[in-house]
């Protein structure tokens, strides 16, 4: 089901805020974790510990349900579609690598901000930090975001099939409206090919 122009706005609206956030969280964790890496103060240590299980949870791990969502709506709600596109089902899969990595990692995160809330100075110092998980996922997400805008031409061989369907069904529909004879409505939608 295709949305009207005012839907496909507002759900677009609600996509960025989601994903680009996304990322402004990812971001805001690195700083915390260099700071527990680099300080050698055991209550910065601690709080960045603390903060990043909290930023986790509630942070992140929303934002990133909700981009895979309204993602998910962007695509079957556009003449996009989910499986007609390259970058399309590139994105959905990095998304859904990215989000699987985070469910599966945030346990481990809440058990070391569980140490850091209870051990003292020297425990806290091998506690060490987490920079290779958000590292590696905001250059991940940013070969998403860059996906997204510049939306490459790649058709798969799903979005070849339907398109040749509709340009069949669009020439039927203009063949028989040209017969005077036929009296059926000529309404021909917009053509929805690689780029809508
Ligand atoms: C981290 C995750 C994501 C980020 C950072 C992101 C980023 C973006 C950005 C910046 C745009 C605007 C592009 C433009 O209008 O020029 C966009 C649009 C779009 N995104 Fe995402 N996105 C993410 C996840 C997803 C997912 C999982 C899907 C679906 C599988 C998806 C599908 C779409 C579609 C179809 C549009 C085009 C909307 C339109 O033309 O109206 N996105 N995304």
């Amino acid at each position: 089901m295709t949305m009207t122009s005012g839907l496909r706005k507002f759900v677009l609206t609600v996509h960025l805020t989601f994903s680009v956030g996304w990322i402004g969280a990812v971001v805001a964790y690195l700083a915390l974790g260099v700071s527990a890496v680099t300080s050698q103060d055991a209550q910065t240590v601690r709080a960045a510990w603390i903060a990043m299980e909290l930023t986790g949870w509630y942070a992140i791990v929303p934002l990133a349900l909700a981009a895979l969502l309204t993602g998910l709506v962007m695509s079957l709600g556009t003449p996009w579609g989910l499986v007609r596109l390259y970058w399309v089902l590139i994105t959905l899969a990095l998304t859904i690598l990215c989000t699987v990595v985070l469910l599966l990692h945030m346990p481990t995160v809440s058990s070391l901000a569980d140490v850091a809330r209870e051990a003292d100075g020297a425990d806290l110092g091998r506690l060490g930090g987490d920079l290779l998980h958000p590292g590696v996922g905001l250059l991940v997400l940013l070969v998403i975001t860059v996906l997204n805008v510049y939306k490459p031409r790649g058709v798969t061989p799903y979005g070849w099939r339907k398109q040749r369907e509709e340009r069949a069904r669009l020439a039927q529909r203009g063949s028989a409206a040209s017969r005077p004879e036929v009296s059926s409505p000529t309404r021909a939608g917009p053509t929805r090919g690689g780029t809508p």
